[in-house]
């Protein structure tokens, strides 16, 4: 996600930002801007790319240093890597500076609104919209903190917003929803960041900001209300992390901050979905609704973890869409002459958006004459810019080689995806659709309960260090759940895992069970009783043969406790749905193994987090 930094204080402010954005290159971005705030008003800097092109515009037309200013690492969401986009966003009357972190669900309403009034906008992010919304509220007579609490009452969704005033040299004002903020209290100086990674150099007592608040902070102090304005507090701590701690948030590894990060992750792939008619809508689509309706066959295509995900899609695509769904490996796909026609949609999911096997796969559909729509994390990668439409997941970056909020937020929008075609294709109502995404919005909420439970999956890791093989067993979604956990093993741990289908296990793989060997099954919900109880067949039959049963199963599901030797509590879902949780175990568990192994779990051997070769 988008790095942010405000600085108010003695020191020349341009330094200090551009320090503290290098500080926030591991979060991965694509752009990099400052603003600072003078005597002469506001001064800004923008480029698309690393921070050295920044740099290196900053030398060639320097902007005059000030003791107030903003700073900001962008990572594309509405809108292509641009310099045009690149953060800050001045508003159109020259008054207020501003960069945000998150997605702004409501921006093309407010956005249309604020054209009518004959607002020029310079940018195609939702960001602007709100600079601009600021912008018009401070040259109406507001303070900058009545203006952004005003402002961030009217916005939905998840955003971190730091604004400046060209006509106030000492403030900052932020504001949060569903996204991090916290403040640096320095001797005499203050900070804003998306965090502490930012300002570790400078001070260690740093303030969190709660949900819906707005923060005013000048270089001697800070005050926090909500935002009607009424007073707060936010929550101080002494940050005793040492800089590659802050830049993980505390975690080891940055795999682990990222499992942890999928609560957030699920939320932000699911943000910003409907239009004004409550109808799903994709990020950018260039299908009509009349072509989608005429699609006989849809083939999803992807690699490693993105290929699993496109098998839980099928199960979900097909049962709400009822058209004939294909999952196919990348690699594969343009070897065997696939039957690709103008009525086939192909469907490509790519964390990182160059994957070549993939991009490949994108070339011979399109040249076959199918339509593609890309699921991909990677705002104006290689894949998207390819395809017909995309659907962004919206994740942040994923730095962990091994892909975990990848994974589920592919998962995720998948699912959309899938509800999107039931829409366009009048194959589920209207009310049944908000239905399953009313569920959907359940799920990162029910996916910190697996995360707050993990301390049990962390012991079993203990337990089962010296293991030589583990087997993983699934029926319906829960197969390629399976298919992930031994993949996520295989890759961090370099232990020997596979993945079954739980029904074929009988006709050979069964042979592999010994005494004591750890076979995880995933359960499926009891809702669905010809499924669940094949599976609870397949754990008795493994059992029988010695193997210890490590067993995922929803909460109130008593029927499985004979047959298991680990319970792993899953909270409730819909069949469809828990692979959005049942995965959450399998990755802390590969994690903490890799780690008590003394492997390095985020760059394991061998792999690179982007495969550009086929
Ligand atoms: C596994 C993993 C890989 C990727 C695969 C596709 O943890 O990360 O299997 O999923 O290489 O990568 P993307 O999604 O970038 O196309």
């Amino acid at each position: 996600m988008c790095g942010i930094i405000g600085y108010v204080g003695p020191q020349g402010a341009q330094k200090v930002l551009v320090d503290a954005l290098r500080r926030m290159e591991y979060r991965g971005y694509d752009s990099a801007g400052i603003a600072l705030v003078g005597p002469d008003g506001i001064a800004s800097a923008k480029k698309a790319g690393k921070l050295v092109n920044l740099e290196s515009e900053l030398a060639a037309s320097p902007i005059k240093d000030a003791n107030l200013g903003i700073g900001h690492t962008r990572w594309a969401t509405h809108g292509a890597p641009s310099d045009a986009n690149a953060h800050p966003h001045v508003s159109a009357n020259g008054r207020v500076a501003l960069i945000h972190n998150g997605i702004i669900e409501n921006f093309a309403s407010l956005k249309a609104e604020l054209v009518a009034e004959g607002v020029p906008f310079k940018s195609e992010t939702d960001s602007e919209v709100a600079a601009q919304m600021l912008g018009r509220e401070v040259e109406r007579g507001a303070s900058l903190a009545d203006a952004l609490r005003a402002v961030s009452r009217r916005l939905e969704g998840a955003f971190t917003l730091v604004a400046v005033d060209a006509d106030d040299t000492g403030t900052l004002v932020a504001s949060r929803r569903n996204s991090p903020l916290v403040v640096g209290v320095g001797e005499g100086e203050m900070f804003v960041a998306s965090d502490v990674a930012a300002f570790i150099e400078h001070t260690r007592e740093a303030v969190e900001m709660g949900q819906d608040e707005v923060v005013e902070v000048t270089a001697s102090g800070y005050r926090v209300t909500d935002f009607r304005g009424n007073e707060t507090q936010g929550k101080p701590y002494h940050v005793d992390w040492d800089l590659s701690a802050a830049e993980k948030g505390g975690f080891d590894w940055f795999m682990r901050k990222e499992i942890h990060e999928q609560p957030q992750a699920v939320a932000d792939t699911l943000l910003g979905r409907f239009d004004a008619d409550r109808r799903l809508t994709l990020d950018e689509v260039r299908i009509s609704e009349a072509e989608l309706r005429t699609i006989d066959k849809i083939v999803i295509v992807a690699c490693g973890t993105a290929f699993y995900a496109g098998l839980v899609a099928k199960y979900a695509i097909e049962h709400w869409t009822r058209v004939p769904c294909e999952v196919e490996i990348a690699s594969e796909f343009r070897y065997r002459d696939p039957i690709i026609t103008g009525r086939t949609l192909v469907v490509t999911i790519s964390q990182s958006g160059e994957t070549a096997d993939t991009l490949m796969a994108v070339r011979h559909a399109r040249e076959q004459g199918a339509k593609v729509i890309a699921i991909c994390n990677t705002n104006g990668s290689t894949i998207p810019r390819e395809s017909d439409a995309v659907l962004y997941t919206h994740a942040g970056p994923e730095i962990g080689v091994a892909s975990t909020k990848g994974f589920l937020t592919q998962v995720a929008a998948c699912y959309l995806l899938g509800l999107y075609l039931a829409q366009v294709r009048g194959t589920k109502y209207g009310d049944e659709i908000a239905t399953i995404m009313r569920e959907l919005e359940s799920m990162p909420a029910k996916i910190q309960k697996v995360l707050d439970a993990q301390q049990q999956v962390l012991d079993l890791a203990a337990e089962l260090v010296d293991s030589k093989t583990v087997l993983f067993l699934g029926r319906h979604v829960g197969y390629p759940v399976a298919l992930e956990g031994a993949l996520k093993l295989k890759e961090i741990a370099y232990l020997h895992a596979e993945g079954f289908p739980a029904g074929e296990l009988k006709h050979g793989p069964i042979a592999l069970v010994e005494q004591d060997l750890p076979v995880f099954v995933i359960v499926p919900p009891q809702g669905r009783d010809q499924l669940h109880d094949k599976v609870v067949s397949n754990i008795q039959e493994v059992r029988a043969r010695g193997a210890r049963t490590i067993v995922l199963v929803e909460e109130g599901d008593h029927e499985v406790e004979p047959y298991a030797d680990v319970l792993i509590r899953l909270p409730q879902a819909s069949t469809l749905l828990q692979p959005l949780l049942a995965t959450v175990p399998l990755q802390v568990f590969a994690c903490e193994l890799a780690t008590l192994l003394g492997h390095d779990a985020d760059q394991p051997r061998n792999l690179a987090k982007s495969v550009t070769v086929e």
